[in-house]
């Protein structure tokens, strides 16, 4: 009786071992999507949402800029005149002599610089080449894409920064990484696939590179011990047809896939803009088909969102000295602003910087004092 009882205890007690066991080795394995591509270690939370008709400007700010909230304007690409005229014949037969700036590889690379050619040089090369094209849409063929309605008025325009084409034959990668722009991307030609992280739940994301907000993750192959944010990370997903637009809100990180040949152009502009839409009757009345070409593009604006963010994470006003060590080029390092150029940001002269200076410097004081922000400079490299 006694020993039968010791035989049960010790069958139960092997049995526990090798349960364990078993436990112990599953959790001594790769956390899911480890070495997979992105967006492998859980289900999307989601699909952006997707309209059918465009919503005003007012419906625009409220229900997806304010909210921080991405939408997908389906079709709305197929407004603009590009959508039908580029082809490869068009494209090269009407601007191939525009010089464009063409980058080597499909995957990313920010250390890799890129090649000025002429449109029918990259053309000629870009279906059986890596090379992808990443540049200012060229003036040329600002008359055939259109401003989409719902930000032709209500401030949006007075912080146009850049309108920028991404060509390449598909198969492109971007990194995971953030924008401090607000954005607008429409597809003229092929698919892109989109990962999204909610600027709610961004602090998961480690951008090991603060400097242009990106992560250096593969994005092929997640290490998810170097990236541990990631095992958990809450993610969306988007596919963007041809001829879709997509609203990407200011601070959801993102990465971008490109199938077949691709064509996208996409709007950015400065965040935070004072919503007001007293002008939306005129440009109602004008009707929806407004070109590139009817705006004047103000990327120093982005400037004043900047150094408005900064006066703010610290503390309300910042010094001379302050600005001298917070304020430096992206790109050189140096400082922005001497102490002459403090002084015109300067406004009330207290030899502080605040928000309230900061909000009545004229837009041309930051073009004629930052010159790093001439329009097609905000781009030097990709962000997309
Ligand atoms: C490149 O390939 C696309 C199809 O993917 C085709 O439409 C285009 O005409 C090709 N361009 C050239 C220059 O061969």
């Amino acid at each position: 009786m006694f020993i039968s009882k010791f035989v049960v205890t010790t069958a139960i007690f092997l049995a526990l071992n090798i349960h364990l066991c078993v436990i112990g080795n599953t959790s001594s394995s790769h956390p899911k999507g480890h070495l997979q591509p992105l967006g492998s270690h859980q289900p999307a939370e989601g699909h952006v949402e997707v309209l059918e008709v465009i919503p005003s400007p007012k419906q625009f700010y409220e229900n997806y800029v304010k909210a921080s909230k991405p939408v997908i304007f389906k079709g709305a690409a197929k407004m603009s005149p590009g959508f039908n005229l580029w082809s490869d014949d068009y494209l090269r037969s009407q601007y191939g002599d525009v010089i464009v700036r063409v980058d080597y590889g499909k995957k990313e690379n920010r250390e890799r610089s890129a090649d000025p050619m002429p449109l029918a040089e990259f053309l000629d090369l870009y279906n059986s080449s890596d090379r992808y094209l990443v540049d200012t849409l060229p003036d040329q063929l600002w008359k055939e894409y259109n401003l989409l309605p719902c930000i032709t008025c209500g401030g949006f325009t007075k912080g146009l920064q850049d309108a920028v084409l991404w060509f390449s034959s598909g198969g492109t990668k971007s990194f995971l990484h953030m924008d401090t722009v607000e954005n607008i991307n429409c597809m003229m030609s092929g698919t892109k696939e989109w990962f999204f992280v909610d600027i709610r739940d961004s602090h998961h994301v480690e951008l090991d590179h603060k400097e242009g907000d990106y992560s250096s993750v593969d994005v092929d192959h997640v290490d998810m011990y170097a990236y541990p944010g990631l095992q958990h990370v809450p993610w969306w997903s988007a596919h963007l047809d041809t001829g879709d637009c997509m609203y990407v809100p200011y601070g959801w990180i993102h990465q971008v896939t490109s199938i077949s040949r691709n064509i996208a152009v996409n709007i950015w502009w400065t965040p935070d803009l004072e919503f007001n839409d007293s002008d939306c009757q005129v440009a109602m009345e004008t009707g929806p088909g407004v070109s590139l070409d009817d705006f004047q593009f103000t990327p120093a604006e982005q400037f004043r969102f900047m150094i408005i963010k900064l006066i703010e994470n610290n503390g309300g006003q910042v010094d001379f000295k302050e600005v001298q060590k917070l304020l430096i080029s992206e790109h050189t390092g140096t400082p922005l602003m001497d102490e002459e150029v403090f002084s015109k940001f300067d406004m009330d002269g207290d030899n502080y910087l605040t928000v309230s200076d900061l909000k009545i410097v004229p837009v041309k004081t930051f073009h004629e004092e930052l010159e790093e922000f001439e329009t097609g400079n905000i781009s030097p490299i990709r962000r997309h």
